[in-house]
């Protein structure tokens, strides 16, 4: 995939995402490193610093993720992030996360917004044909946001990873692009 302009904007009915920039990096590895963050991901690392602007120089300002910060309409208070972290472009598929900061103003159910206009952005921007996330399934809040966002469960991997002593069940969820043409259809 290409870089996102850093014009970029995608607004909806409460937030609005604008891509990542550089200045945002002491922000995001707060929100990143959070107690509350790192419990409920599946990839537990603490993220340093320079491990962030390796992954800005890498990753995002190549193209190969596309990284959003989550913003309010009025205000302008940021309140997380949302990404595509993968895009498989063999399968034409990307996948899709979140997290949030501890901002206790933060209004309800805005994680959902957010990941129904990533969902939005991949099938309507960028083609995609089908967006997974995976989810630990303990992570209730997360369950209903990828339900409310657009996600339809596909699989409960039982024991699926093994995370600080213990194995966890993970829930993948999976979209596929109503706006498309599966390619499957011999009249295609
Ligand atoms: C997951 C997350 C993005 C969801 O944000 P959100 O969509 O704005 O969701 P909310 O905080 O409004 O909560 C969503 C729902 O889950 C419910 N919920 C929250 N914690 C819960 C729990 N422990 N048990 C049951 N339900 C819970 C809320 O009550 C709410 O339901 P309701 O609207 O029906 O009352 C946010 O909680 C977060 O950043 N979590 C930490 C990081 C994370 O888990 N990222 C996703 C990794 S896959």
């Amino acid at each position: 995939m290409r870089p996102v302009d850093k014009d970029y904007r995608i607004y909806g009915e409460r937030i609005y995402l604008r891509p990542i920039v550089e200045d945002d990096t002491d922000m995001v590895l707060e929100w990143r490193n959070s107690e509350n963050v790192v419990k409920n991901f599946i990839y537990r690392k603490q993220i340093t610093k320079s491990e962030h602007l390796e992954w800005l120089k890498n990753k995002v300002d190549k193209g190969l993720v596309h990284q959003f910060i989550i913003c309010d309409n009025v205000g302008d208070t940021p309140y997380g992030c949302v990404y595509i972290p993968h895009f498989d472009d063999e399968n034409n598929k990307a996948e899709c996360g979140i997290f949030l900061g501890d901002n206790k103003n933060r209004p309800r159910g805005i994680g959902a917004e957010a990941m129904k206009m990533v969902l939005d952005y991949c099938f309507e921007q960028l083609n995609v044909h089908k967006v997974v996330t995976r989810v630990l399934a303990f992570n209730k809040a997360s369950l209903k946001m990828n339900e409310r966002a657009g996600y339809v469960q596909e699989a409960y991997l039982k024991d699926e990873l093994y995370i600080d002593g213990k194995y966890e069940d993970v829930v993948l969820f999976g979209a596929v692009n109503p706006y498309v043409l599966s390619g499957n259809d011999e009249n295609v």
